[in-house]
């Protein structure tokens, strides 16, 4: 495997994400939480950060047990931080140094830059510039402002790249990551989505032998990927709680399940949509809503797993993402975020935790659910939040609204799927406004409601812009709704980004 210490670089992910496209593993471990260098380890890549190498308080690591004696790459922050320990110098750049840059000289003998071409296009992003190399290093790379672009320490195998590789912009950037991952530090390319599945379903037999295990299912691709997986190293004995929180799209609830019991899982389904209605009666803070909904599903699943007999295991769907150590740039400290959708089930039922996925990112889980077979509709769905449309609903909620706004958006959602624009979206859905406008219908003055369409195009949901639908289909999609939804007589379009605006209205 490769090792990536992290600097607190917003690229960070980025690096992983494409060594594992080249099916080589990797791991993201903070630079002030360096992992012990045993014989599983390859290489490692040191990434970029916010900091400056000249600041007093820059991430200083140290780098003993691993430069000189193994494989190591520098990007950016990385590279300078190589050059100015080790006797360079690093001063800030005389001219911006941020996007687009024309390699023009290339030492293609280098094994770093095999197969890459002499103008290649690379991404820079640095304040610093690498002035002087400490003795032995040697560039291999230059752009017309940055002479030092890449370098190679002459008796090792270090290497220091200014710009990133692993930005879509670095046009030959995965080919430059491979050739230091497979040429350099010499990993096989196994890390697939099928040896992930055989090495992972032996784990859980493992770790699991004769266990029961109970797993919420949400509908979700994480989810349903975890139950797939611990389906089919314990079979029966894994149970999944799916819960109607009353919620949830139209006959969504139904059709999942369906898909559910098809696949073969041990599922039982919950019709909770009373305990939510009545809990969130009259309720219209956001936040509130929030934990009503988390506090009720917590006591559903909680009541409904303890009718299981001898439950040993909480199994979750908990991805990488939620579990990397990020670097704080507030200071060393590191930060853990916590599973937002089902935190303080652990804590409250008394099981030891599972997680199948926490070691794959969410375009690894996908993958792995196509290599188990599992269905595109459930695989591709988008993103929907657990307190579903509670938190679409502005103001208070009421099972009248929530009908409505089911409607509304399963004419969307159905338009988007029906003009084969539903894959090109993000994530997309429909808000119910707390407001009423005027409108005519035939001859009558109507007083109806406003629904706000919302479409995003986004990698993580941090950050999201608006979808340039067409304005054919919204037309036809706001004539629709229009008409065959009794009580709205307005449809919007939502134009605004994140930031400063979020995904969901509330
Ligand atoms: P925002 O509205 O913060 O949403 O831009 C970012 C992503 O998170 C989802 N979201 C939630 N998911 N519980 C969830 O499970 C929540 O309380 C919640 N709030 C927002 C949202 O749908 C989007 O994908």
């Amino acid at each position: 495997k490769i090792i990536i210490l992290d600097f607190g670089s917003q690229y960070t992910q980025l690096i992983a994400r494409r060594v594992r496209e080249i099916n080589v593993y990797c791991e993201i471990h903070p630079f002030n939480n360096c992992p012990e260098m045993d014989e599983t380890v390859k290489g490692v890549i040191l990434s970029g950060s916010p900091y400056s190498v000249r600041d007093d308080d820059a991430p200083k690591p140290d780098l003993t047990a691993i430069k000189g004696k193994m494989p190591l790459l520098g990007v950016c922050y990385g590279a300078q931080y190589l050059s100015q320990f080790y006797g360079g110098e690093v001063q800030p750049s005389k001219t911006r140094e941020y996007g687009r840059a024309n390699l023009h000289y290339v030492d293609t003998t280098s094994e770093l830059l095999t197969n890459v071409s002499d103008h290649s296009q690379v991404w820079m992003s640095h304040g610093d510039t690498i002035v002087n190399l400490p003795e032995g290093y040697k560039i291999i790379a230059s752009t017309k402002d940055v002479k030092v672009a890449a370098y190679k320490v002459e008796s090792e195998q270090t290497y220091g790249m200014q710009f990133h590789p692993e930005v879509y912009h670095s046009t030959e950037g995965t080919q430059i990551l491979k050739n230091f991952v497979v040429g350099v530090c010499g990993c096989t390319q196994d890390w697939t989505p099928d040896s992930f599945v055989e090495t992972t379903v032996q784990e859980l037999k493992d770790k699991l032998g004769n266990d029961k295990v109970v797993l919420g299912l949400s509908g979700g691709v994480d989810s349903t990927v975890a139950g797939v997986l611990l389906h089919k190293a314990i079979g029966k004995n894994l149970t999944c709680i799916f819960v109607d929180n009353g919620l949830l799209r139209k006959n969504e609830f139904e059709a999942v399940l369906d898909s559910y019991k098809h696949m073969g899982l041990n599922v039982i389904g919950v019709d909770a949509k009373k305990e939510f209605l009545s809990e969130l009666d009259g309720v219209s803070d956001p936040e509130t809503k929030r934990k009503i909904i988390g506090r009720v599903f917590i006591e559903v699943f909680d009541a409904e797993a303890h009718k299981i007999q001898d439950v040993k295991w909480l199994a979750q769907g908990t991805i990488y993402p939620d579990v990397i150590e990020s670097v704080s740039v507030n200071g060393p400290s590191a930060t853990i975020k916590s599973h937002h959708n089902v935190g303080g089930l652990p804590e409250e039922m008394n099981l030891k935790v599972v997680e199948p996925l926490n070691l794959l990112f969410k375009d690894e889980v996908r993958r792995v659910g196509r290599a188990m077979g599992i269905d595109e509709n459930l695989l591709g769905r988008h993103p929907f939040p657990g307190p579903g449309l509670a938190i679409r609903i502005l103001g208070d909620i009421t099972a009248e609204k929530v009908a409505l706004l089911q409607e509304v958006d399963h004419i969307f959602i159905q338009g988007l799927k029906d003009n084969n624009l539903y894959d090109q979206v993000w994530q997309a859905g429909a808000m119910l406004l707390p407001v009423q406008s005027v409108g005519v219908m035939g001859d009558e003055r109507t007083y109806e409601k406003v629904v706000a369409l919302r479409a995003v195009t986004s990698t993580d949901g941090m950050t999201a812009d608006w979808v340039h639908l067409p304005y054919d289909f919204l037309a036809k999609v706001s004539n629709d709704i229009i008409n065959k939804v009794k009580g709205v007589n307005r449809v919007v379009y939502d134009i605004s980004s994140k930031p400063p605006a979020t995904i969901e209205w509330e």
